[in-house]
């Protein structure tokens, strides 16, 4: 698989990688398939899909816990992604930026992940109730400790902090700043997909301009872009997909020209011998939005690990890059 070298630390991962949260959070059935999760992350680590983005909120703890048994004899292979600041609580998630936290948060994650170093450690979400600087500083001596190799910070909630008129990320650009001032940033995550573009609008040229790399979280639209997923289709009450705004049966049908059209791309390529699915275009999509850009897209299936990793081998056509570029904006929101 191609290599990226991305952000501040000069990281180098394969172009796709794999994001681990399917494999026991936010998607129906995420709890029952532990040996096939491990099955998964080899099969992602032998297609060259080396950075496996966790979270030791994702379970919580387990999701951290399945990447370190999966990685007892591969460590060298992988590049892992975790993050802290957000914690599950008996009603809500709430975020917790505090240095002794961070501190504690980290030993708790190496142990978990069953190593010595995390080679990105992502802030998941800012604590209101902590400057983020602080927050930051406390992850940079993590760094100087040697028990992280980079930092990045995460934007995937901006939608809630979004001001009225402004620009999604807005927000998101200007604690960059602040923290950039602490200590560099390595990475941002944030939403990209073919149905949720937003941050090609400021983020994304941010991040070109300051060498900062892109991991592009959502890439599949949660599922509803690989075009497996049927409108009216019931999601389990813990699948994020309950509640989204894009998955009512009425949302999901008035999306589907978006799908027929990653369908019809896909169908060209097919059409001249390679086996291209609608999931492998929209991943094609993402990573042609610059070479600092990593899509994580998450499973816990083996086989689709395997076929979002045969993405990083896909070059859409500038007939491809126009035909998603005039497909109909997504109907269904957050705001
Ligand atoms: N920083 C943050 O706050 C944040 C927030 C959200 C996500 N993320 C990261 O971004 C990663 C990706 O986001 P995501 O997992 O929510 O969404 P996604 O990658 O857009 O889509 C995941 C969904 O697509 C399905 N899928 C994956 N590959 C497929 C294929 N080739 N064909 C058909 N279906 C396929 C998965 O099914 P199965 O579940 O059945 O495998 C899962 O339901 C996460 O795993 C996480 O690491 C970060």
């Amino acid at each position: 698989m191609e290599r990226r070298t991305i952000g501040a630390a000069a990281l180098e991962v394969g172009a796709v990688g794999l994001g681990c949260m399917p494999m026991s959070w936010a998607y129906s059935g995420s709890r029952q398939r532990g040996d096939e999760s491990l099955r998964t992350v080899h099969t992602a680590l032998d297609r060259g899909a080396t950075l496996l983005d966790t979270a030791d909120m994702y379970g919580p703890f387990t999701n951290e816990l399945l990447v370190g048994r999966a990685l007892k004899e591969r460590r060298s292979e992988a590049f892992v992604s975790t993050k802290v600041g957000l914690l599950v609580g008996e009603q809500h998630i709430v975020a917790n930026g505090r240095p002794g936290y961070v501190r504690r948060a980290c030993d708790a994650s190496l142990r978990r992940l069953q190593t010595d170093v995390i080679d990105l450690y992502q802030l998941h979400r800012a604590d209101p109730e902590v400057p983020v600087e602080e927050t930051w500083g406390a992850m940079a001596d993590l760094v100087s400790a040697g028990k992280v190799r980079a930092l990045g910070l995460c934007a995937v909630g901006a939608r809630s902090h979004r001001r009225s008129g402004a620009r999604l990320h807005d927000g998101t650009i200007r604690q960059l700043e602040r923290v950039q001032q602490v200590f560099p940033v390595s990475t941002v995550e944030a939403e990209l997909s073919v149905w949720s573009p937003e941050a090609l609008e400021g983020l994304l040229p941010w991040c070109e301009a300051r060498g900062v790399g892109f991991l592009a979280a959502m890439p599949l639209g949660n599922g509803f872009l690989t075009g497996t997923l049927t409108p009216g289709e019931g999601f389990e009450p813990d699948d994020v997909r309950a509640r989204h705004p894009r998955f009512t049966a009425e949302m999901m049908a008035a999306n589907q020209p978006i799908v027929a059209g990653l369908r019809r791309i896909a169908a060209r390529h097919s059409a001249q011998g390679a086996d291209v699915t609608p999931a492998q275009v929209a991943l094609a999509w993402v990573l042609a939005r610059g070479r600092h850009v990593v899509p994580v897209p998450g499973t816990k299936r083996e086989c689709w690990a395997a076929e979002n990793a045969g993405a990083a081998g896909l070059r859409l056509t500038t007939e491809d890059l126009a035909e998603v570029a005039g497909l109909p904006s997504a109907r269904g929101s957050w705001d």
